[in-house]
């Protein structure tokens, strides 16, 4: 099985704190769709950034698809990962929702006309279509989740990491979402999500962050079939 994604010995602390991460490690092959669970402050959004070389670990080594991940590396990383951070304001900057889903393909060198072209096409997919012309601050919460995740898809990631991709989204648009997930042709999907029975849909492998530890690694229906182990790390399934 191909290694996509491995994650050796990670360790990352932010400045003058304890370790959020301690010697995580974990591999995640090719055609796997994984869930990040953790409960809130456990440094999912914080390994997800090391991942993509956004924070750089105090020690330990990531490799992506077989390259290194260091700074000579990092743009043929940045090509194949597509990476929607938690807050959408993050990522979307241009005038307009149409040029934020252009604007990658452009800088690849897609052609205007086909870029532009994809990006309705993507936007028609999550029911923006209306919304095209208006700038990122005049979306919706829901809206913006939706056109940032649009972005990413535009640049047809080999390795697709979200952060919390359901946050504000209605009950149809998360199923909405998880039917677009599920039809991508992507390697590996690696989701941080507190959406526990929404991963059970996507997802088939879990992995959950607790003490700054990989603390279980198990399939994700196995996991939410056990209510009483999300309780204790903190990840009540009801309530
Ligand atoms: N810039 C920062 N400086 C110092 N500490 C930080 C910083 N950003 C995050 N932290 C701390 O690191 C820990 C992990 O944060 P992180 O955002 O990775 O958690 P998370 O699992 O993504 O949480 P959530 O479920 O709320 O998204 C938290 O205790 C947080 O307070
Ligand atoms: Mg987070």
């Amino acid at each position: 099985m191909k290694q996509v994604v491995i994650v050796d010995n990670l360790v990352y602390a932010y400045t003058n704190s304890e370790p959020v991460l301690k010697e995580i490690s974990f591999t995640l092959n090719a055609g796997e769709k994984v869930a990040l669970m953790g409960a809130t402050g456990s440094g999912k959004s914080t390994l997800l950034e090391n991942l993509i070389g956004l924070k750089k670990p105090g020690s330990g080594k990531i490799w992506i698809n077989g390259l290194l991940l260091e700074p000579k590396n990092l743009p043929e990383i940045r090509r194949q990962v597509g990476f929607a951070f938690q807050d959408a304001n993050d990522q979307l900057f241009m005038p307009t929702i149409l040029e934020d889903i252009m604007f990658g393909p452009l800088n690849y060198g897609v052609p205007k006309a086909e870029a532009t072209d994809k990006a309705r096409e993507l936007l028609a997919s999550f029911g923006l279509e209306a919304y095209a012309n208006r700038s990122v601050h005049e979306l919706s919460g829901g809206q913006k989740r939706l056109a940032a995740i649009a972005a990413i898809l535009a640049l047809e990631p080999d390795i697709l990491i979200l952060d919390e991709p359901t946050n504000g989204l209605d009950p149809a648009w998360r199923r909405n979402l998880a039917k677009v997930l599920l039809t991508l042709p992507v390697q590996v999907m690696l989701i941080a999500s507190h959406d526990l029975h929404w991963l059970g849909r996507v997802t088939q492998r879990a992995l959950v962050l607790s003490g700054g530890r990989i603390h279980l690694d198990k399939d994700t229906q196995s996991l939410l079939q056990e209510p009483e182990t999300l309780d204790k790390l903190g990840l009540p399934l009801d309530w």
